[in-house]
């Protein structure tokens, strides 16, 4: 994936801002490569990522403030371009000796800014467009050497320029789609301004990758913990292709899944990919470890437990395995390291695997750590797997249990599991589910009288939840219409048994979750 002179893709320097995830995203895009790094990122280090261009995205701070994140003066004169955004426009500044002037208050929403086209990186806009804005300080006095090459109401400087060391900053956020022409921006500074060439390819990636998972491998074993979600099956194939024979797959039903999920899992590694899948049946195991339990976090740690313990009996059984797969994505990555990415407050305990590794004495393989999700779906694409798979929702570590409130029990399992597959069905057959980010039903106990027939009913209720997302981090309630939902309540009352309420959810994250528990 190198290009000519061996510079290759685009770092990116996080200084905290929301869209950090964004920006490299939108760089991937345009099929140029991009990594995220914390500003501590020494010179050295920069020298042997060697990238075309930099950007340094926003942040909460203001440059003058005790703390906060600055950077090593020496990158502008690494003769790389750089784009700063927001408060990396103001690090710029700081850093080349201008002043930023602390403003107090923020600048928040759309901004009309004029252009002057002249310069590479407003090359083929409009003179004069909307941008988006999100900014407390601007750029007072400039540095030496730059000059201002846009202006808005606000501000004679909202963006400059150096054109000796292609350098430049922008107090609006190209990378948010709310900037009109911030799509054109920043295929200007990736193509014309740093010369990035389109390596970034899913087919390039897959074939780099086979070769290193060979290599890491290196004759070894690797087990993988399936789950049948979309990165542990990419993750399954990816290896597969890899390893053959030498990737052991461990899938464990825990008896909270949806229907025929078990069936279907074993259906397409089994027989339609033919690797080693071991399928552990856990469903009593579960069932008894959660009986009798109501409290939310009490459930989620006992599925987590129990998972690692099955797991962990499973997976002792393959002799020759020296690495633990697992299916991690690069936003784990970024917020791991992130500079502000402190442990967050607990709001659910999350399914967490991150120690099983050293625990079984295994080795950590995570071939995907440098992909974000929509890349995963296409690498699932390009190695031949379905719309169905590649697409799937995404479904929580402790399955059902989460959706139904108060114990879990086999019936109430079942029942939920019924309406939960008319859900996914109608929305299926009326083009709502790839629309949506997530859509299931929820078992609530509570019971209300209703009538059937001439009979009085005293049953259980079905909430139905469907929500849009971007990232699971914050959502929206789906305008899912009308009739679709009569549709879906319709039948759920008519054909499941001990259900005779339906109702619809519409609460936004935040400040409500997706999933109920
Ligand atoms: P919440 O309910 O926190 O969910 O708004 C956000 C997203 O995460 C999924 N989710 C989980 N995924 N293990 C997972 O792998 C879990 O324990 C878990 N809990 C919630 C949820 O389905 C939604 O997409």
């Amino acid at each position: 994936m190198a290009e000519q002179d061996g510079r290759k893709g685009i770092l990116v320097v996080d200084f905290g801002s929301q869209y950090v995830q964004l920006i490299a995203r939108r760089v991937r895009e345009n099929r140029v490569r991009s990594v995220v790094e914390s500003p501590a990122v020494s010179v050295e280090r920069i020298k042997e990522i060697n990238p075309r261009g930099i950007i340094f995205s926003g942040g909460p701070s203001s440059v003058y403030d005790k703390g906060a994140p600055g950077l090593d003066r020496r990158i502008l004169d690494l003769g790389i371009p750089v784009l700063g955004i927001c408060y990396g426009m103001q690090v710029i500044g700081k850093l080349a000796g201008g002043r930023i002037r602390k403003s107090g208050r923020r600048e928040y929403g759309r901004a009309i800014v004029r252009f002057r086209g002249k310069d590479p990186l407003f090359t083929g806009i409009a003179p004069e467009s909307v941008t988006w804005m999100s900014h407390r300080d601007k750029v007072e006095t400039l540095p030496k050497g730059f000059r201002s090459i846009a202006r808005s109401e606000n501000t004679p400087c909202a963006a400059f320029y150096n054109p000796e060391k292609n350098v430049y900053g922008v107090q609006f956020h190209p990378e948010v789609a709310h900037t009109a022409d911030g799509g054109k921006m920043v295929r200007n500074f990736l193509f014309n301004i740093c010369g990035c060439k389109r390596t970034w390819t899913m087919r390039s990636f897959i074939k780099k990758k086979v070769t290193d998972i060979r290599e890491q491998a290196g004759g070894r074993d690797v087990v993988l913990g399936l789950s049948g979600g979309v990165d542990s099956t990419v993750c399954a194939v990816l290896l597969h292709r890899a390893l053959g024979k030498r990737l052991h797959c461990v899938f464990v039903n825990n008896g909270l899944l949806r229907r025929n999920e078990a069936e279907r899992v074993e259906r397409l590694f089994r027989k339609n990919i033919r690797l080693d899948l071991r399928v552990v049946d856990a469903e009593k195991r579960f069932l008894k470890a959660l009986k009798g339990v109501e409290d939310p976090e009490k459930k989620r740690k006992i599925i987590g437990r129990t998972f690692i313990r099955v797991f962990e009996e499973s997976a002792g059984k393959i002799k020759n395995a020296v690495f633990l797969a697992q299916g991690t994505l690069y936003p784990d990555v970024i917020e791991s390291r992130s500079f502000f990415g402190g442990p967050s407050k607990t709001i659910k305990s999350h399914h967490n695997v991150g120690g099983l590794p050293r625990k079984m004495g295994l080795k950590l393989m995570e071939p995907l750590r440098d992909l974000f999700k929509d890349e995963v779906r296409e690498v699932g694409r390009e190695l031949g797997l379905a719309r169905e798979v590649t697409d799937r929702q995404p479904f929580p570590g402790p399955g059902l249990a989460v959706r139904i409130m108060g114990e879990v029990t086999g019936e109430r399992l079942d029942t939920l599991r019924a309406a939960d597959w008319i859900i996914i069905d109608v929305a299926k057959k009326r083009n709502i589910y790839y629309r949506t980010w997530q859509i299931f039903g929820v078992f609530l106990p509570v019971k209300s009288v209703g009538v059937m027939g001439d009979s009085r009913t005293y049953e259980d209720t079905i909430a139905i939840r469907a929500v849009t997302s971007v990232d699971g981090m914050t959502a929206d309630w789906a305008r899912v219409p009308y009739d679709v939902l009569e549709e879906m309540s319709g039948r759920i009352i008519n054909e499941v048994e001990g259900v005779n309420r339906v109702v619809f959810d519409i609460s936004s994250k935040p400040p409500s979750t997706i999933e109920w528990e």
